[in-house]
């Protein structure tokens, strides 16, 4: 698989294999991104089935089978680009479920100083930011990003790599969580907001009307947790009428109608008020079709995505942030976890990162 070197991949350093490990949550990605010739080698073990029987993330399972699946997968992707070692690897350092974060952070550190390769500590939000440069034409700077998932809900006017102001995001749940929470009231299983999006397409999005939260406020912060509320309790009510069966499709088109609005409502403010002209959507809700296209048809600039395969977690999106990193590489073999960690406080390649750890 290749990638064309967009403006905003141009490297005057030699070549350079960067593999990237993806740890945070409930998928193991790893993926190698050459400096010369884009994305050579993707390789990921989804956990989905381990978690799905709890109704979510159960982190020790998380931990342990991320333990269990990285190193073969490290393997394959080595032996798919035909090499032995790479020249630099980057992992995701936070924010997401420490356990998880230690694992692949222990294996690249561990193999950094087996191999004598430098390491680079990945944001796993800029990793889902940058994962349209993996694309054929990866958008310019500056753009504005709306970076959906299941734990963020963020706009950011991104002027450069690492130079990010984000402009607002979630009080309360996330937009994925939002999705996820609602199909668990309608019944369907984990992860529900892919299962809730198909079933949404058969049906009716005028049948209720739900709340499209803080769109007439000032600002361009979101709020999930009323709309999530609302499905509870037209799911409640159908239930007690005996209309539930008939009526699920309908309340799923609903809220995927409503949440939307919502995100695509508060892009189009954002991107007005601060005089951006491309649109970056990423994270796991960035594979929602009529999120896709209701952007398109409703923003008059420039619209950039993922593929649908690195809308969600995955090791191309942290092998390629970290090669636009290379500058940040190091062999101190310091296994960086963080849980949380605001996206704002990164700098550009190069400069001293500031040091979240006590955040
Ligand atoms: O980025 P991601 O893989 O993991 C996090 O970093 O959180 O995002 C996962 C989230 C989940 O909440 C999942 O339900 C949601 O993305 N998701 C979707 C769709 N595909 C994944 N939500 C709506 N429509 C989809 N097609
Ligand atoms: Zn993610």
């Amino acid at each position: 698989m290749g990638c064309s070197c967009g403006p905003l991949l141009r490297y005057d350093a030699p070549p350079m294999n960067v593999l990237g490990i993806e740890t945070s949550c409930d998928e193991t990605g790893v993926a190698l991104y050459s400096t010369e010739s884009g994305l050579v080698a993707d390789v990921l073990h989804s956990q989905v089935d381990l978690h799905a029987m709890y109704g979510g993330v159960v982190p020790e399972i998380a931990s342990r089978d991320h333990i269990r699946c990285l190193l073969p997968l490290i393997g394959q992707v080595l032996q798919q680009a035909g090499i032995e070692r790479p020249d630099a690897i980057a992992y995701t350092a936070g924010p997401g479920l420490v356990g998880a974060l230690m694992v692949g952070g222990g294996m690249a550190n561990g193999l950094g100083l087996a191999w004598d390769c430098p390491v680079i500590p990945v944001h796993h939000m800029e990793g889902h930011l940058l994962a349209p440069m993996l694309e054929d034409d990866p958008p310019e700077y500056p753009f504005l990003a709306l970076l959906v998932s299941g734990g963020h809900t963020m706009l950011i006017a991104v002027r450069g790599l690492g130079d990010y102001d984000v402009l607002g995001t979630t009080l309360d749940d996330a937009v994925g969580e939002a999705f996820d929470k609602s199909a668990k009231l309608l019944g369907l299983g984990y992860p529900g907001g892919p299962a809730l999006a198909a079933l949404a397409e058969t049906g009716d999005e005028n049948a209720f009307d739900l709340p499209r939260p803080m769109l007439n406020r000032p600002g361009f912060d979101f709020s999930f947790s009323g709309l999530k509320t609302a499905v509870m309790l037209v799911v409640r009510k159908a239930t007690e009428d005996g209309t539930i069966d008939s009526s699920r499709a309908d309340i799923a088109a609903s809220f995927q109608r409503a949440a939307v609005d919502t995100l695509v409502g508060r892009a189009l403010q954002a991107a007005k008020s601060e005089d951006l002209k491309r649109i970056v959507v990423a994270g796991g809700v960035g594979a929602n079709r009529l999120l896709r296209k209701e952007m398109v048809d409703r923003f008059d600039g420039e619209v950039f995505y993922p593929r649908m395969a690195f809308c969600t977690d995955n090791g191309a999106m942290i092998a390629v942030a970290g090669a636009l990193r290379l500058a940040d590489a190091s062999n101190a073999a310091e296994i960086r976890a963080q849980a949380r960690w605001s996206l704002d406080t990164l700098s550009p390649p190069g400069a001293a990162q500031p040091d979240n750890h006590k955040e």
